[in-house]
């Protein structure tokens, strides 16, 4: 069998703080198939935008990748040099920062950087970067786009920043794009545009995603797989219709018993007890075991190991059907 486009195995990354060691991520191991949508979710720092910016290569110190390995197309990303990377930031792998303003340039025109972005890879006139612009900005749902590019970042609207960073993270039809809470600002009938795009674009080019939310009802009606991280693990993988239909790791079934949708009217929400642990002082058994309802003395000792089969879960009490 052909090695899949993206195999993440073991990935740890930390940061040595004053205060001790984060550690954002630990032994995170998924793979990506050309054109697959992939969801990762998980509450707030769980750790996916760290995961998104070791794939690319942008931790900083503090921060390091201690452990494991990111192949890509045949090649090893971890301690590979800076300049290689960059080769590879923007036209193979991109990034929707959960920030527009990471990808977006206070003091320079819209229509200056989507250019820039274009001739950074590719050797076109800038007419035609500027026609690329405007096709992007208009796939995006900007109106009026050629009329757009000549306005500054702080003329746009929040929602139609992060359209505009998505619109360039789009624009050379890359292999992966790593796409970080990208709708979350933007109103509902924009967000369906948005994914309907993205499908399109993992359909005609192939781009696999990855498709970073804590909005695990978005995410479920666009990824294929489910990632589910909880204090910098993945505790749960799957197909996502049999993960929604068959949670087996007791905080997936968390998460979903807190969507509005599965709750009657007028009822309220049901929330997952207590909060997640320090990433500086994790407890020596499963992260989960303080919130689990499930827990018993094995939990609270032994970090539960991997079982894989029609979807991989890491915990000793399972809920659900094997089969
Ligand atoms: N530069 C840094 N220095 C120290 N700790 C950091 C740094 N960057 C991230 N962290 C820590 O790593 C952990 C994971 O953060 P991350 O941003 O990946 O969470 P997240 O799942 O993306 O959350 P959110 O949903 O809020 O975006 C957090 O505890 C965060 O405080
Ligand atoms: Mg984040």
């Amino acid at each position: 069998m052909s090695e899949p486009l993206l195999q993440v195995a073991g990935l740890s990354t930390q940061f040595h703080t004053q205060a001790g060691v984060v550690k954002a991520v630990s032994d995170v191991s998924f793979s990506l198939e050309r054109g697959q949508i992939l969801g990762l979710v998980g509450e707030s720092g769980s750790g996916k935008s760290v995961t998104g910016f070791s794939l690319l290569g942008l931790v900083d110190p503090p921060g390091r990748i201690a452990e494991g390995s990111i192949r890509f197309d045949g090649q090893e990303l971890v301690g590979m040099p800076q300049p290689d990377l960059r080769a590879l930031r923007g036209k193979r792998i991109a990034m929707v920062f959960q920030d527009p303003m990471m990808t977006l340039n206070p003091v320079l025109s819209v229509g200056t950087q989507m250019t820039l972005a274009v001739r950074a890879h590719d050797k076109v006139s800038k007419q035609m970067a500027r026609d690329r612009a405007v096709e992007a900005l208009t796939r995006v749902g900007i109106p009026d786009a050629g009329h757009r590019l000549d306005a500054y970042p702080h003329q746009f609207s929040g929602g139609m920043r992060q359209r505009v960073a998505i619109a360039i993270a789009m624009i050379h039809s890359p292999d992966i794009i790593i796409a970080d809470e990208p709708t979350t600002a933007l109103d509902v009938s924009i967000q369906a545009q948005i994914l309907h795009e993205m499908r399109e674009l993992a359909k005609d080019s192939g781009t696999a995603l990855i498709w970073i939310s804590h909005d695990l009802a978005t995410v479920s009606s666009l990824a294929e797989r489910l990632l589910v991280m909880y204090a910098g693990t993945i505790v749960e993988e799957g197909p996502t219709a049999r993960v929604l239909r068959n949670p087996r790791h007791p905080y997936t079934r968390g998460l979903l018993d807190s969507l509005p949708a599965t709750a009657p009217p007028g009822q309220n929400l049901q929330q997952i007890p207590g909060s997640m642990p320090s990433l500086l002082a994790l407890p020596p058994g499963c992260a989960f075991a303080p919130r689990c309802s499930f827990a018993s003395e094995v939990c609270n000792g032994d970090v539960p190991y991997l079982v894989t089969g029609p979807s991989a879960f890491r915990c000793h009490h399972p809920i659900g059907e094997a089969k």
